[in-house]
């Protein structure tokens, strides 16, 4: 496996694949990898003949007081899983050269980034779009991989990209988690033993909520009553958001009468944990 530093090394590796027909895969993420990230880049080599995992902590898309600073990191063993996956490239830019002193483009979805996520870590999704849309002007890949489990952002790229006419086909892939049900993150390392605990109850009240509209409920109020107290239950845990909203658009519904987003965030110790669902509706279309 090949690692490239300087942007433009990437670009002319990319052009010149390009030029050969070659169809190129890229995997975006902020490194510590993960099996979530591992799956993502295993998708990824299925859909291109080169994959390209970018491995670059964005400082644009932490806010103050965020965990920017102390956000995980192991090059060393990133580079070591990914080279035992058969991963081709693994990019890893310096931010001196990714935000120049001068720089000063951003890229602004506006509608979704709003809500959820959105409106609890204000200018998050501005980094994130910004970030991914340099990406794919260095990396230029056909296809490019993003976990569901970062629903608003995998809806606020693929937006991006279709309102920008970017040529990039974006996939989403479903959450992978750990086999006691935890959706996997980087940032699960936060979390102590008995936090660790705590935490499940986010795929717990998902797996409620699923279990509460396979029985016939679609009242928005109960079914996030449940969630909350599901999440609430035995403390340890701070609820940023619950919410059910149309996975296209991320707006508000009244009643769960067709496939339906469940989305959640909650503070679990220094973890700001994230996770969500589709309720499905049995008969919905
Ligand atoms: O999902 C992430 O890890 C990041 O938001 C991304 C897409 C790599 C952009 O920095």
């Amino acid at each position: 496996m090949r690692v490239i530093e300087s942007i433009s090394e990437m670009q002319q590796a990319a052009e010149s694949w390009r030029r050969e027909g070659t169809r190129i895969g890229l995997v975006p993420t902020m490194g510590y990898l993960h099996e979530g990230h591992l799956a993502l880049a295993k998708k990824a080599r299925e859909l291109a003949d080169i994959v390209v995992v970018s491995i670059f902590v964005n400082p644009t898309q932490f806010g103050p007081g965020e965990d920017f600073e102390r956000y995980p990191q192991d090059m060393e063993r990133d580079i070591g899983l990914l080279t035992e996956m058969g991963v081709d490239i693994t990019f890893a830019p310096r931010a001196s050269e990714m935000y120049t002193p001068d720089y000063q483009t951003y890229v602004e979805v506006r509608q979704l980034t709003q809500p959820l996520c959105g409106a609890s870590r204000p200018g998050h999704f501005i980094g994130v779009t910004s970030v991914v849309a340099k990406l794919f002007n260095i990396v230029k890949p056909h296809v490019s991989v993003f976990g569901e489990k970062d629903f608003q952002q995998l809806v606020t790229i693929q937006r991006m990209v279709d309102d920008l006419n970017m040529d990039v086909e974006v996939v989403g892939h479903p959450i992978v988690r750990e086999p006691d049900g935890l959706a996997m993150s980087s940032r699960n390392t936060y979390l102590n033993k008995q936090e660790r605990q705590t935490a499940l109850r986010l795929n717990r009240s998902l797996q409620q909520a699923e279990q509460q509209v396979a029985a016939g409920e679609r009242r928005v109020e109960a079914i996030l009553e449940s969630v909350r107290n599901c999440l609430e239950e035995g403390g340890g845990l701070r609820i940023d958001y619950a919410e059910l909203r149309n996975p296209v658009t991320l707006g508000e519904v009244s009643r769960v009468e067709g496939p339906t987003l469940l989305a959640m965030a909650a503070y679990v110790g220094k973890a700001r944990l994230i996770d969500n669902c589709l309720l499905i509706p049995p008969g919905s279309p």
